[in-house]
Formats: structure tokens, sequence, C-alpha cells
């Protein structure tokens, strides 16, 4: 399947996949421009785990920062992160994130703007 056949989530469209909204699938999270489901994570990504603030969103910046703080996990309203922002460091970081995702959960879909 090439890129631009994967399903079009904006960050509102995300957010409804943190597990509390009765989706199917029920967990999916945004990294680097790529939707990943993560419904068989959800003992880390489900409603009460520990990694639940990720669940429904654009985990970019948090996961290249190792970060759970609330300014870097974008919002329903904002649009997807631009990895460009990001340093040398936190780009090796979000690539390691990316492999370990991609060897366990499927891409679905790809982050666009609203
Ligand atoms: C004291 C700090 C931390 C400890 C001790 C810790 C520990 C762990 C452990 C034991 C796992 C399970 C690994 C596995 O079974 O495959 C895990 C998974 C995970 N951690 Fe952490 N963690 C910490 C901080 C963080 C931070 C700051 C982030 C993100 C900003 C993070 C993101 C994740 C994610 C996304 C997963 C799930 C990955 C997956 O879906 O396979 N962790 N963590």
């Amino acid at each position: 399947m090439s890129e631009s056949e994967l399903q079009a989530y904006t960050l509102k469209e995300l957010s409804n996949y943190d597990g509390n909204h009765g989706t199917s699938p029920a967990l999916l999270l945004g990294l680097n421009g790529k939707v990943y489901d993560v419904s068989s994570g959800a003992n880390f990504y489900g409603p009460g785990k520990a990694y639940n603030v990720l669940a429904g969103r654009d985990s970019t910046r948090a996961l290249a920062k190792a970060s759970l703080k609330a300014e870097d996990i974008p919002g329903p309203d904002d649009d997807p992160v631009d990895a460009m922002g990001l340093s040398e460091s936190e780009l090796e970081t979000l690539k390691g994130w990316e492999q370990r995702l991609a060897a366990k959960y499927a891409v679905c879909g790809r982050l666009v703007s609203q």
C-alpha cells in the first residue's frame, strides 16, 4: 500500500481512538506522520495504563524527548508534529521508537493537518 492510500487522520479524528470511545480499532498512536494500531498494546496504552496519555495522540515529540508532559503531546486541535523541529539526538531516539513500534504494530493510517 502506498503512503497516500493510507487513511488520513487529523489529530481531532485520532483523539477518538484513546480507548474511551468504543472505537474499532480501540487504540491508535500517531508517530512521525504515521498512525499505528496499538490495540494489542492495551496493557500500555489502554485507559488507566501508564501510556494512555499517548493513545489517540501524536506521540512524536513525547517519544523523541522521552517526555510525557502535556506540552510535548499535541491536543486534538493541533497539527501533527513536524520532526524537522527536533534535534539530532531526538531524531535518533525517534528512529528507535519507530523501529520498535513498526516491528510490533501495523501502520493503519497517516497524520494530516486539520
Ligand atoms: C522511569 C522511567 C521509565 C520506565 C522505568 C519505563 C519502563 C517501561 C517498561 C518496563 C516498558 C515495557 C517494555 C516491554 O515490555 O516491552 C515500557 C514501555 C513503554 N514505555 Fe516506558 N518507561 C519509562 C519512561 C518512559 C517515558 C518517559 C516514555 C515516553 C515518553 C515511555 C514510553 C514507553 C512506551 C510508549 C512503551 C510501550 C512500547 C510498546 O508499545 O511496546 N516510557 N516502559
